[in-house]
């Protein structure tokens, strides 16, 4: 059977909250390469947001639906920048993506982060392992270890602009784009 190269995409790894969308926007102003949200491309799939996909089918609908994407892009997409959601490392091709860079913060200044965010009540609400901040916490701490393992790079996003990840992205994968 053909083994497929790895491919040219960033994939953005982290916490729910953690800015993946924000840095992936940051990197296409820096790098040109255009980015894919993998919670829009599914929304965009079942024209549903992604607290009414869990509410009416269920949370192994929704990961069903993350592993079916990640078979997508690892088939059709190069040379994007993917947010990904923050369980979607647990695809089982995670690394024939692209390069896997994970955005690293704690629990409390993620929280901090949504919570001082202009938009704070709908980021909150569209989150539903949010809802809980105790049980998010629990994930948290359950997941902090399990993305730094898959990670190719760890990237700390703690009291650093935009800018400054985007560019010290750039500067980690420059061999790769
Ligand atoms: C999830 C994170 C969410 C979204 C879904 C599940 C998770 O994405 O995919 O609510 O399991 O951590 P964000 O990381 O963009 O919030």
């Amino acid at each position: 059977m053909k083994t497929m190269k790895k491919k040219n995409n960033i994939v953005l790894i982290g916490f729910m909250g953690v800015g993946k969308g924000t840095i992936a926007r940051a990197l296409y102003k820096e790098t040109g390469l255009f980015p894919l949200d993998c919670d829009d491309l599914i929304e965009s799939a079942y024209n549903s947001k992604i607290k009414e996909i869990f509410a009416k089918f269920g949370e192994d609908e929704f990961r069903k639906t993350e592993k079916k994407l990640a078979k997508f892009i690892e088939k059709n997409v190069d040379n994007a920048i993917i947010s990904t959601g923050g369980g979607f490392y647990k695809v089982p091709n995670l690394k024939k993506l692209g390069t896997i860079i994970y955005l690293k913060s704690d629990f409390d200044s993620i929280i901090k982060r949504i919570e001082t965010s202009p938009n704070a009540e709908k980021k909150l609400a569209k989150r539903p392992l949010l809802k809980d901040l105790n049980e998010a916490k629990k994930l948290f701490d359950k997941r902090e270890d399990e993305y730094e393992k898959v990670a190719d790079f760890i990237v700390d996003v703690n009291n650093k602009s935009q800018k400054t990840i985007a560019l010290k992205i750039k500067e980690l994968i420059k061999d790769k784009i």
